[in-house]
């Protein structure tokens, strides 16, 4: 297996500092657009108390046109710094997902089973956008905004240091009673949030479960949760624009506040003749720009808090050290089909009762082997173990003598198929989800693989045969069609190693009846494993093996099972396991 890329820092400042190459010329770019513009308050200055009380025109006019050259650098760095800035952070999240995606691929089925997809998926989808909302607000809003704020208040030092240091301390007033109003924001901003995620939560079980729903004549019941729901979200979306709004008045009465302040306070000082009216102009101009960090601290902040989470519910799943533990590299070319259980002890991570217990058996090259028993004895477990997707606790599985532990697993999973109960079909067309068990196959061999399945007699009637869609997972097809891909599908693939978990149970007696057929047929040089309850699907195996509670009672063949009078006839007079005729 290809080894993994190495971890990402821990923390979400320092995942951002290890990208700064990437920033680094969007970012710069960001800056210049600070610099083209910071000395605006000077030239206001300059043609205020210099070229007007001169009567320079000719002046007025230069740096008007100054000043119109430099708005246009500010627009095109602006534009291209945000374009800079945009593709590198696309590009950081993608690397994100692709890191989510690997690491899924290596997950041990002992953690994937306890994990919801819903999760793997939010985290794929949406922490991942989390990590983004805060790149562009600070990469391309905080940081050049900071400095312009240091650059104006340079400029504004040079100009007048009293009137400056008037305006810095009021800044901390300001900053102060801004965030008493951000926090009371932020509180009604987070129930909003919740009563969104309560909704988004119920909506979703409910539309997933509208079947249900619709049976159970239950539409009301859920229309009343939805309409809760809602209204909860609502009366908080009202409380959080009242706050948000008197919050927003705050902001711009602030301001204006201190942009009188900065008047009154240097009208004074004109009156004693310490100050121009240019310089006052400049003050009034660069208050805003002084106190924009301010601003955007508390929301960028809020940003990067969801990021910071966003970020570790990834690294969460980067980390998790449930991976397959298979390194092995061996492939007894060609795959003859041997498969021993040796003394096989196994049980699932969160139960402790064993799930196999002490299991030993040996299937030879070629041979059809049907397992039987009561639900629950361990039969899809045994098919699982074989394809390593969990380990047993100990014992050994070998496959043509090697030990699994040291074979190449992926390549052993690439010459076996499974069917299982219910097999994952693909949204797409019919024969893109034959082909997902072999890429290059030809037509005609999708199409043999078809006609042998016994699924060739519906393609053929489907609107656009093998290029019908069949919507996601298979929808618009029935139960035993679905199956019947999914037999054509590991038909295709050839197998050295075929395991089917139930694969006729949801099939009416007569396709049950061609697919056995087609399945026999096929058999012919497999080693073949049939987890079945039909007893029309074991009778002919080769042997049949009886579980219960992870053990094996009884095997044989069929007529020798039935004529022992043990566990099987037993099996077969109750009816009750589901061996059914
Ligand atoms: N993913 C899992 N996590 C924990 N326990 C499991 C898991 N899958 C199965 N088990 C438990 O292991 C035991 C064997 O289950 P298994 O699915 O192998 O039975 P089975 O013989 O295939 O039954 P059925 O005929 O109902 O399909 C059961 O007790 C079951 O509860
Ligand atoms: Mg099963």
């Amino acid at each position: 297996m290809p080894p993994s890329p190495a971890p990402l820092p821990a923390s979400l400042p320092r995942f951002l500092w290890s990208q700064r190459r990437a920033f680094l010329p969007g970012l710069g770019v960001a800056l210049l657009r600070i610099v083209t513009i910071a000395p605006l308050p000077v030239i206001f200055q300059r043609i205020l108390d210099v070229h007007v009380p001169a009567k320079d025109v000719r002046g007025i006019l230069l740096l008007s046109a100054l000043t119109v050259g430099l708005l246009v650098l500010h627009q095109i760095a602006s534009v291209r710094g945000a374009s800079l800035l945009g593709t590198a952070v696309s590009r950081v999240v993608l690397e994100l997902r692709a890191r989510i995606f690997h690491k899924v691929q290596f997950l041990s089925f002992g953690y994937l089973d306890r994990q919801q997809t819903g999760r793997l998926l939010s985290k794929y989808a949406f922490d991942t956008q989390k990590v983004e909302g805060v790149m562009m607000p600070v990469l391309n809003g905080f940081i050049p905004d900071t400095l312009y704020s240091l650059l104006t208040f340079g400029v504004l030092v040079a100009l007048n240091w009293p009137l400056a240091l008037v305006v810095v301390l009021m800044l901390p007033v300001f900053a102060f009673m801004r965030a008493r109003y951000f926090a009371r924001f932020r509180t009604k901003n987070e129930a909003n949030r919740i009563a969104q995620e309560h909704l988004t939560g119920s909506a979703s079980e409910l539309f997933t479960a509208l079947k249900l729903v619709r049976v159970y004549g239950e539409e009301a019941r859920a229309a009343d949760t939805l309409a809760a729901g809602n209204d909860a979200v609502a009366r908080s979306r009202v409380e959080l624009i009242a706050v948000s709004s008197s919050f927003g008045a705050f902001s711009f009465a602030a301001i204006k506040v201190l942009s009188l302040i900065v008047v009154a306070g240097g009208a004074l000082l004109t009156i004693h003749g310490q100050v121009s009216i240019g310089a006052v102009i400049a003050f009034v101009a660069g208050v805003p720009i002084l106190v924009n960090p301010i601003q955007m601290f508390a929301s960028v902040s809020e940003q990067y808090f969801t990021a910071e989470a966003g970020y570790r519910s990834v690294n969460e799943l980067l980390d998790a050290p449930y991976v397959e533990e298979w390194h092995g590299t061996v492939r007894p070319e060609p795959l003859r089909g041997r498969i021993t259980f040796d003394r096989v002890q196994f049980h699932y991570p969160d139960n402790a009762r064993g799930a196999i217990n002490d299991l030993s058996l040996d299937l030879a090259p070629g041979e059809k082997v049907a397992f039987v028993g009561p639900s629950g004895a361990g039969k899809s477990t045994l098919a699982n173990l074989l394809l390593g997707l969990h380990r047993p606790q100990s014992g050994e599985i070998r496959i043509d003598g090697v030990a699994q532990a040291d074979l190449d697993l992926r390549w052993f999973r690439r010459r076996t198929a499974l069917v299982m109960q219910e097999s994952p079909l693909l949204s797409g067309t019919v024969a893109d989800n034959l082909r997902f068990a072999r890429t290059d196959a030809t037509d005609e061999e999708v199409q043999a693989a078809a006609r042998l399945a016994h699924a060739e007699e519906f393609i053929l009637r489907l609107p656009e045969d093998y290029a019908t869609r069949i919507g996601e997972r298979g929808a618009l097809l029935s139960g035993g069609q679905r199956q019947r891909l999914a037999i054509a599908r590991a038909l295709l693939r050839d197998p050295a190693v075929l395991i089917l978990d139930e694969p006729t149970s949801a099939l009416d007696y007569e396709s049950e009846r061609l697919i056995q057929q087609a399945l026999d047929n096929l058999a012919r040089g497999r080693t073949v494993i049939t987890i079945a309850h039909r007893l029309s699907t074991i009778r002919h195996a080769d042997r049949i093996v009886v579980l219960n509670e992870g053990r094996i009672v009884e095997q044989g063949t069929f007529a020798q099972l039935s004529a022992a009078g043990g566990y099987f006839a037993q099996l077969l007079a109750s009816g009750e396991t589901g061996l059914a005729t």
